[in-house]
């Protein structure tokens, strides 16, 4: 099959890729000429230094007889005469802190997409192509779709909608092994031709291929990270809360405890400063919308996104709180700038909230390190007045060096290795903030090498 994407981000360059090594014939189209040149460069570092995800560079270069991303419509406009199926992998944002999806980037990319619809096939538009949402939209988006394209005079076309439920970071192995495939179509014919794009999944004993309507796909999405990022939340507000308060609890143990009980399960049972991330806090927002535009009450959801801040907040005040510590013309390092490990997103990162909160504080310099996320974290503060606090290093230990606090924010797994490094290189009586419990096993030992331990999930851990 012939197959086009608009946008090739984090989502659409994994399910294209994925597709291609399906054996599809692939064209991903993007406005962005540095990301498209990158991704076309058949060098795995430099597809990897633009969207680091595990096996994208090796799965492009190993399918590059069947993908091909490019900046350039003409391109489109001959592909588009065989095409079955378009993927909008289009980014949608909240708009001005309102909840409210910001539809621009994809109306705009939809009117380019008709426009070149418009012409195919000698203007007779004689092939059916199939128009996918893998964007998280509002849940009537389908109906949009449909509009815009009707207004522009497309026809012989269908709506489907095809959410995508990736985890950053293990994107490529979770397209190639997904535990599910939901595709939304209106009919039979839309959703043959999903079958044929995802012919490997149907039937497949490993994978659940569910088949809905395209409303029912959107909503599903939404809802589905709406529960997850709940769950993080009720852990951080609830779960992380009570051991921290109450001497002689220990997190792992009551973790162990409440996972064994198979009703309660064991994802999003972990405690952390923040969850970030690109989805998360943007889809809640936008379920808070959309039901409060229906005259909902969106309490719950309204406390989750509370609770989410509240944790990071919380873990910040403690160094004032619990030690008296004032921030004013201190030296800080960051350890870990991604939204999370194996990634170099620093969308909604907790690195990012975390340095505005060390600027407020007047903090004199910041150490920061993450082993990918660097340069993306370096581009938010660009324009920032206090940026020159901000000194990118290249390693752990001169994050950690002479610095007063040292903040874990990213589960980076090899951080769990640097009990050593900072009990010879962090000054005795600094603080030390673990806002992932990385170091949870060295607690009692880096106490009694002379640091004070704050950590999200358990009480202050005082230099013994
Ligand atoms: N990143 C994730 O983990 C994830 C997971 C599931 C769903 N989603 C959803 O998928 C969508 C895309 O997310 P993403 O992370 O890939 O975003 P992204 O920002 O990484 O990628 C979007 C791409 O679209 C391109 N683009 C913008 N306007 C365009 C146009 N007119 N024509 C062609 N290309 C254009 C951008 O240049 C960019 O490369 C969003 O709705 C997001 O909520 C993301």
């Amino acid at each position: 099959m012939k197959i086009l994407y608009f946008g090739a981000g984090f989502v659409g360059a994994c399910s294209a890729v994925v597709n291609a090594d399906s054996g599809h014939d692939v064209l991903v189209y993007d406005v962005n000429q540095e990301l498209v040149n990158n991704l076309s460069s058949l060098d795995k570092d430099k597809i990897e230094s633009s969207l680091m995800e595990r096996g994208l560079g090796e799965l492009i270069i190993k399918n590059q007889a069947r993908i091909k991303f490019t900046f350039d419509l003409a391109e489109v406009e001959k592909f588009i005469d065989l095409a079955e199926a378009v993927f909008m992998c289009l980014p949608t944002p909240e708009k001005d802190n309102t909840g409210e999806t910001n539809l621009i980037f994809y109306e705009i990319a939809a009117k380019t997409l008709g426009k070149i619809l418009l012409k195919r096939n000698n203007n007779n538009q004689t092939q059916h192509v199939l128009l996918i949402n893998k964007s998280t939209v509002p849940v009537n988006m389908i109906n949009q779709t449909q509009k815009i394209m009707e207004n522009i005079g497309v026809k012989n076309f269908g709506v489907g909608s095809n959410p995508e439920f990736l985890v950053e970071g293990q994107a490529i192995e979770g397209s190639d092994h997904p535990s599910r495939v939901v595709v939304g179509a209106w009919n039979e014919k839309d959703f043959a031709i999903f079958r044929n794009i995802y012919s490997r999944f149907v039937g497949s004993p490993t994978t659940d291929y569910i088949e809905v309507n395209p409303l029912e796909a959107a909503a599903s999405k939404l809802l589905a990270n709406y529960m997850l990022f709940s769950r993080l939340a009720n852990c951080f507000d609830v779960v992380g809360r009570v051991c921290e308060k109450f001497d002689g609890l220990n997190f792992e143990n009551i973790r162990k405890v409440l996972i064994t009980d198979k009703r309660i399960g064991g994802w999003g049972l972990y405690d952390s400063l923040f969850a970030g991330g690109s989805c998360f806090i943007k889809d809640a927002r936008s379920l808070f919308y959309q039901l409060k535009s229906q005259g909902v009450n969106t309490d719950i959801i309204d406390s989750i996104l509370t609770a989410n801040q509240r944790q990071l907040d919380s873990f910040l005040a403690r160094a004032k709180e619990e030690l008296n510590f004032d921030w004013k013309g201190k030296t800080v390092g960051i350890l870990g700038l991604a939204f999370k490990q194996d990634t170099n997103d620093v969308r909604n990162s907790a690195s990012l909230k975390v340095t505005e909160f060390l600027f407020d504080k007047n903090v004199a310099k910041i150490n920061a390190f993450d082993p990918t996320a660097g340069n993306n974290y370096l581009k938010h503060f660009v324009s920032n007045k206090d940026s020159n606090k901000i000194n990118l290093v290249d390693s752990e230990i001169k994050a950690i060096s002479g610095v007063d606090v040292l903040i874990i924010t990213t589960d980076w797994p090899q951080f769990r290795e640097l009990t050593q490094l900072i009990k010879k290189n962090l000054p005795k009586g600094a603080i030390i903030m673990d806002g992932r419990r990385i170091l949870q096993h060295k607690y009692e030992e880096l106490a009694e090498a002379g640091y004070n331990i704050i950590a999200v999930g358990s009480p202050l851990i005082k230099v013994v």
